[in-house]
């Protein structure tokens, strides 16, 4: 898979990516604003099963964020199952030397747009720790709404925290607009 965008491709993980994934994941600054699944230190070997982790999975739903061919960070989505089959949760990060050019929120865009069309998908979400100012910035830029505050939530570090629920919502084609809405008693 590969995405050609402005700034960035997001394109499938390869193995020769082992090298600059290790350099820019080995960031307390990364791992304290994701799951804990996410290792530090961030070691060659954590980055080559992650690269056959992913290459290896069906469907492919996480990919590299590449800048000039080079990996400099991830963005991937889980799909949910059973009845909530439309949705998905989404999380990113990028190497620290790349912050604050909009790389993280056109990549956002563009595999949002690609979910959403590849699995039929209604919803999208995604969980930025309540401290973390600039992945609900990220978020917003990308046309995410914030919907809660999900208090006292999660623990990261040893410190309990909220988190903030943004989701992409697809409108439903066939709800009417509010105003377009018979009045209640007319309702069958
Ligand atoms: C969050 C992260 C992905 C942002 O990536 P990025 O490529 O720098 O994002 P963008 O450049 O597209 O946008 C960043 C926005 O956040 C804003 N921002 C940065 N730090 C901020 C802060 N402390 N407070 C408020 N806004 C902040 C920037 O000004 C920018 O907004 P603007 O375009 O309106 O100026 C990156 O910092 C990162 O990887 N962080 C660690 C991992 C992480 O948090 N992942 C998300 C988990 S939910």
């Amino acid at each position: 898979m590969q995405l050609k965008l402005k700034l960035c491709d997001v394109r499938s993980w390869r193995t020769a990516d082992a090298e600059p994934l290790t350099r820019y994941a080995d960031n307390r600054k990364i791992w304290l604003n994701l799951r804990d699944a996410f290792p530090h230190p961030y070691t060659a070997h954590d980055a080559r099963e992650f690269i056959r982790s992913v290459r290896n999975r069906v469907p492919e739903t996480t990919f590299a964020i590449a800048v000039n061919g080079e990996a400099v960070g991830s963005v991937g989505f889980v799909l949910r199952q059973d009845v909530e089959r439309v949705s998905a949760e989404i999380g990113y990060w990028i190497g620290e030397p790349f912050w604050g050019r909009g790389i993280a929120t056109e990549a956002l865009v563009a595999l949002t747009g690609y979910a959403v069309a590849t699995y039929a998908l209604t919803r999208i979400y995604a969980l930025p720790f309540a401290w973390n100012l600039a992945s609900c910035r990220v978020l917003e830029k990308a046309g995410y709404q914030l919907e809660a505050r999900l208090r006292r939530s999660a623990i990261k570090n040893g410190v309990i925290t909220d988190q903030m629920q943004y989701a992409y919502v697809v409108p439903d084609p066939d709800a009417l607009n509010e105003h377009d809405r018979p009045p209640l008693e007319s309702r069958g």
